[in-house]
């Protein structure tokens, strides 16, 4: 099948048909041979996966807004930098023929904001700039790389969500609203390229300290409440590409078992956490988060 930078806007629904055996292939995808993609390379999370996979081998295109901040992460692994905002479709049109040009067969959409902060304090155009960043975008890359995937039997996409892609909190319908969506999309799509060979996967973490987006909220979490690191997301984006995974946790077990409760009893969890000060951890992280909506 011939290849060509599909932009969203151009795409037709023919263009990933592919006919042939429906014998399953292997999807696991060999990182050493990989050409991968890290969207938010900038951030806390981000900057841990590109090198996680650069040191597994991986050739790396990495992208982020802050190109004073992508421009030396891609010097010192040298890599190629691919500066660019998510919320422009332009931006987001360009980022996917890029991939596209550059034969990437692993994606990692890793990018986001924290869009905390209860629905009437968010103005109608930071939710859809949230819409576009954290859902759009990784939809948009992900429909750009599949026919080139297809085409090639293999490929790994793998969607960074969040445990509010499980279980929602106060002060974040908008955060969970792209993530729980963002989990739908990578497990359906996880259902429909799995016959070409494309593996699709979810990693879901929960608080992770020492960087990224919740570290820098400088937020206090009830005693008990565990926290993981950007290391421990890489090592879950390594093992979802690797082994296939459909979904990956990282998080205690305290807060796993909590999420997976919460999914079949929302309302009696929502007490329980209540009870527990989530509304407070919510308030000071949707504070601590205002400056990135
Ligand atoms: N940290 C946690 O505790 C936690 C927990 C669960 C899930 N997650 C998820 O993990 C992923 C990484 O988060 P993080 O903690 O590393 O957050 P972070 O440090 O705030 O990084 C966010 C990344 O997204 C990029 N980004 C934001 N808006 C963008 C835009 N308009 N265009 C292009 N890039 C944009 C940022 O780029 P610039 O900095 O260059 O603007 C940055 O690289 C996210 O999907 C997040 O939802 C994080």
């Amino acid at each position: 099948m011939a290849l060509r930078a599909v932009s969203w806007s151009d795409a037709q629904p023919d263009q990933t048909r592919v006919t042939g055996s429906s014998a399953v292939p292997n999807s696991r995808t060999t990182l050493d041979a990989s050409i991968a993609l890290v969207t938010g390379a900038t951030g806390g999370i981000g900057q841990a996966i590109a090198r996680a996979l650069h040191e597994r081998g991986s050739r790396l295109l990495i992208s982020g807004r802050r190109a004073d901040v992508l421009e030396p992460l891609a010097d010192e692994l040298g890599v190629q930098a691919l500066t660019c905002d998510l919320s422009s479709r332009e931006d987001v049109a360009r980022l996917c023929e890029a991939a596209v040009a550059a034969g990437v067969d692993v994606l990692v959409a890793n990018a986001a904001l924290p869009a905390s902060g209860e629905l009437t304090d968010l103005t109608p155009e930071q939710i859809d700039r949230i819409l576009e960043v954290n859902l759009r975008a990784p939809i948009a890359l992900a429909r750009a790389l599949a026919p080139l995937m297809i085409d090639r039997g293999h490929g790994h996409m793998v969607f960074i969500s969040s445990l509010s892609g499980k279980v929602a909190a106060p002060a974040s319908s908008l955060y969970s609203a792209t993530k729980f969506g963002l989990r739908g999309f990578a497990l359906g799509a996880r259902a429909d390229l799995r016959p070409h060979g494309v593996g699709v996967s979810v990693v879901l973490p929960g608080f992770i300290r020492d960087a990224g987006m919740f570290s820098d909220a400088d937020v206090a979490l009830p005693r008990g409440v565990g926290t993981r690191s950007p290391q421990d997301v890489a090592v879950a984006v390594i093992r979802a590409v690797t082994r296939n995974r459909a979904e990956v946790e990282v998080a205690p077990i305290g807060l796993r078992l909590g999420a997976s409760f919460a999914s079949v009893a929302p309302e009696l969890a929502a007490a329980v956490s209540r009870r527990l000060g989530s509304e407070r951890v919510a308030a000071d992280m949707a504070e601590g988060q205002r400056d990135k909506r």
